[in-house]
């Protein structure tokens, strides 16, 4: 199997050879890419540390060890219970075993755009046909329920969204998603829903869970984001259709065995504990709202960029109107004299879009001066100062 390397992942690379300094391990540009929330140490999570009487066993379970799934399903507000929860090493494994599961070769996946590559690149891997349903910025990144029904067919096995969504930040109603299930529904195909984001919507009440939604339902998720604990790996796979999940938990043998991390396993126990979660990723939203307010105050003002506000998230995809592809506009950013980070639109197929990220481990000040630093770029690039380069 030959992975051709995607766009996303190229930018990614590229960012890092030009803005982290490899002696002092820092970055040294103005990061507007930021999608995690505040990241926490174990301190915090747990009082004291790790205790030093942990033994490093396995949890002897294969689904995963069943108090922290019961805490998930508790604290997540999934309707159904435990025994419809798979532990997995992150949400990326939750969506490799989901994708696994359902497609053979010949099959079609429909996937929406923009999103982050994993899913395309998976549809690839399993030598399904990805068909892609594009989220429009005029229905407020949405997708128009007609064209996915328009997809449709009997080797469409799976629809797969990501809400809220990694790069708009667009997040599905109780219709709307009940729509793309009723949709799927009619097909008998599964929605893979990765709500990695979920639970942290900038108003009112977190957004409806797949897995609460249809018995075909697969939510993916983990503490990557909203905790910021991307350095653990730990994730979950929920589903009201025990024989799927039974299959996905037999194909998680032959990667991880059925053990995670015991380490991992106690601080997201600790993490999960449902009030002390909730005040963690209310604390991360407070935190950020200072990062939103002097984004969306610098859009109100631009006669050049317009965004629609995220929903939900910490990550946005704004419009420019620049007559300069978003693949240069990024590289010259990120050089002297702007050092300023963002993602071109290109990555996800839009041109004329960037992601722009003000998670709130990217100080404010951060946050200020690649704003700054854009406005100047912007000044510069229509005063003619500005020579392209790759
Ligand atoms: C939409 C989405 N899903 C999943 C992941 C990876 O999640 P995890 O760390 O839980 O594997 C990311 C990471 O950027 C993401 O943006």
């Amino acid at each position: 199997m030959h992975i051709r390397s995607q766009k996303l992942s190229d930018f990614f690379n590229i960012g890092r050879d030009l803005g982290w300094d490899v002696e002092q391990q820092k970055w040294t540009v103005n990061q507007l890419i930021g999608p995690e929330g505040l990241s926490y140490t174990v301190g915090d999570i747990i009082p004291g540390g790790i205790p030093e009487d942990l033994p490093i066993i396995k949890s002897g379970n294969r689904y995963g060890y069943p108090p922290l799934r019961e805490r998930i399903v508790e604290t997540m507000e999934y309707d159904v219970d435990a025994d419809h929860m798979l532990l997995t090493l992150g949400t990326q494994m939750s969506n490799f075993l989901a994708f696994a599961t359902l497609l053979e070769p010949g099959d079609e996946a429909i996937v929406e755009t923009p999103s982050w590559e994993q899913p395309r690149v998976l549809c690839e891997a399993f030598r399904a046909d990805c068909k892609l349903i594009r989220r429009e910025e005029e229905l407020d990144w949405k997708f128009d329920l007609e064209k996915l029904e328009s997809l449709m067919g009997p080797k469409v096995k799976l629809i797969y969204i990501c809400h809220p969504n990694n790069p708009t930040g667009a997040c599905l109603d109780e219709a709307e998603l009940r729509a793309v299930c009723d949709i799927a529904a009619k097909h008998g195909a599964y929605v893979v829903s990765d709500e990695i984001y979920r639970g942290m919507e900038w108003s009112g009440d977190p957004s409806p869970s797949v897995a609460n939604t249809y018995e075909r339902g697969v939510s993916t998720s983990s503490i990557s984001k909203i905790l910021g604990m991307s350095g653990t790996r730990l994730g979950w796979l929920a589903t009201p259709d025990r024989d799927f999940m039974e299959r996905c938990m037999e194909l998680k043998y032959y990667i991880t065995l059925h053990q995670l991390s015991r380490l991992d396993e106690t601080v997201a126990m600790a993490a999960m504990e449902r009030q002390k979660f909730w005040a963690m990723a209310r604390n991360s939203m407070r935190v950020a709202k200072a990062n939103y307010d002097l984004v969306t105050k610098w859009m109100e003002n631009s006669d050049v960029f317009r965004w629609v506000p995220p929903k939900g998230g910490f990550l946005s995809f704004p419009h420019y109107d620049l007559d300069i592809p978003s693949w240069d506009l990024c590289i010259a950013l990120i050089k002297e004299p702007y050092r300023t980070y963002l993602i071109p639109g290109s990555c996800y197929g839009y041109e004329n879009y960037v992601r722009l990220g003000f998670g709130p481990s990217t100080p404010t000040e951060d946050v200020r001066n690649g704003l700054e630093q854009l406005s100047a770029f912007i000044d510069d690039y229509r005063d003619g100062k500005i020579a392209l380069s790759a």
